[in-house]
Formats: C-alpha cells, structure tokens, sequence
C-alpha cells in the first residue's frame, strides 16, 4: 500500500522555531535559500517525512538520521523495519509519499507553457499528441506526462542523471521504457496534478490530508 500525506501550507504561517526539529544539515541548507516559498517547502516537507517516520516506525525524531543519495534522494539511514518515501512540493501543496517499497511521488501546480516549451521538453510522439488536442486539453495532457515521469525519476532516485530520460514521452513510451512500474493520479484542486508511481500493479493508493499544527507535537525532541 502506498499511503500519501497531503499537507496545504496556503495560511501557514512559517515559524522559524520549527527548524530546531530538523538535522543541522537541513538547517544549513535552508538558511541558503532565498525565496521564502521555497523554504517553506523543504522544510515542512522535511517535518512531514519526520512525522510520518516517527508514526510508522515509533522512534523518536532525535533517533531519526537521513542522507541523500549522490542525486539528492533522500533515505532514512537504517529504519527498524522498510521505510520509503518520496517528497514532493508545488504551489501551497507539500506531499509525501511513504510505503514499505519503493515509491515515487510528484505534485505539479499547473501554470500556463507555450507551445516551444513543450516541444523542447516532450519526445516528438508526444508533441505530435499534444498538438492534436483542443487547447482545452493540452494542458492537463502536459502536466498528466510529466507528473507520471517526474513520479518515476523520484522512485529511481537518479533525477535525469542517468541520461536515459531527458524528454517526456506519451503513454506507450512510458509502457515500453519504465517496464514494471505503475501511476495512479490524483487530483488535490482542479489546476494542480499528483502523480504516484510504485512497482505494483494495482497498487492500493490512499490519501490523506494532514494538518500542519498536528505535526509538531509529534516532533517534540529537538536536535542539536
Ligand atoms: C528531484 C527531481 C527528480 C524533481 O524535482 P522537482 O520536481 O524540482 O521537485 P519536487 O518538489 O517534486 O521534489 C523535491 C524533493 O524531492 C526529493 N529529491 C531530491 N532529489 C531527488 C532525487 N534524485 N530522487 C528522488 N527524490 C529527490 C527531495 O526530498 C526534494 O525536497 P527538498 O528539495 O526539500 O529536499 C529533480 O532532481 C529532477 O531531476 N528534475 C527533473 C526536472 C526535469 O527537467 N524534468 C523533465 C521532465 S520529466
């Protein structure tokens, strides 16, 4: 089962006090960036994988060490039992994925593209695709391809390093390249897409929203 946590961060009023929570990696990260959107993300997205692990594994957050990956993917550094997750932020949504295989989630407010930028970005089937549809349609095409193939590089944990993947590509290309692996969308608004990929078919997919104010409690021992 793949359980997705779903955490909107519309009114949240970001308190720097929360960041004695995380490791001091993740405050040294944080203090480099620059735009407050972004800081946002990453770090309740950071509280909301804390939470999640302190729930599924009961251990305390000051137990709880990740690293990332050489691309950047981040893991739970030997979790008393299989621990996977994948993060995801965009517009006022942070999610987070978590399921005891492998999984990848990605979430995509859908703001406008122009016709040069898909063409850049999508394999030729799939702009030849694209360009077929009513212009009502493209959109939700687009971010439906590249939500499932964002989805898939956050599984694998490579991003586009691996050089295979650098367009995104209709829905048999996608059957034929990422053998194995299985989507399922959903939608949180009516202008956002979330993606979620795992290695089952038919893999049981639930939602949940989760309040900001209930994560923190559960994060009561700070690092240092
Ligand atoms: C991570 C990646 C796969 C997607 O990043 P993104 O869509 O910009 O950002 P998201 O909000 O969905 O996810 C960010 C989170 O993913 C996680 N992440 C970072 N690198 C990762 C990786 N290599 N694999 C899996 N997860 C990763 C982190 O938790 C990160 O959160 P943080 O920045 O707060 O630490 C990115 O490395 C990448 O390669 N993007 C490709 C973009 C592109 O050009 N795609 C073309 C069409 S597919």
């Amino acid at each position: 089962m793949v359980k997705v946590y779903c955490i909107d961060i519309k009114d949240a009023a970001i308190d720097s006090d929360w960041l004695k929570y995380v490791s001091e990696e993740k405050r040294q990260r944080l203090s480099r960036m620059r735009h407050p959107q972004s800081l946002a993300h990453s770090l309740v997205g950071d509280l909301l994988v804390r939470y999640l692990a302190v729930q599924y594994l009961e251990v305390s957050n000051e137990d709880l060490h990740f690293e990332t990956n050489r691309y950047g993917k981040p893991y739970l550094v030997d979790p008393p039992k299989p621990f996977h997750f994948s993060l995801s932020h965009s517009g006022h949504w942070v999610v987070g994925a978590v399921s005891q295989n492998p999984v990848g989630v990605d979430v995509q407010l859908m703001e406008p593209i122009d016709n040069n930028f898909a063409q850049r970005v999508m394999t030729p089937e799939a702009y030849e695709h694209y360009l077929k549809l009513p212009d009502s349609q493209r959109l939700d095409y687009f971010y439906d391809l590249w939500t499932r193939q964002e989805s898939y590089l956050k599984l694998t944990g490579e991003g586009l390093a691996n050089g295979q993947i650098g367009k995104i590509g209709h829905y048999n290309e996608f059957l034929l390249r990422d053998n194995g692996m299985y989507y399922q969308m959903r939608t949180l608004e009516s202008n956002y897409k979330l993606a979620v990929c795992a290695g089952n078919v038919d893999f049981q997919l639930v939602m949940a929203h989760v309040p900001l104010d209930r994560i923190l409690p559960q994060l009561s021992h700070s690092r240092n």
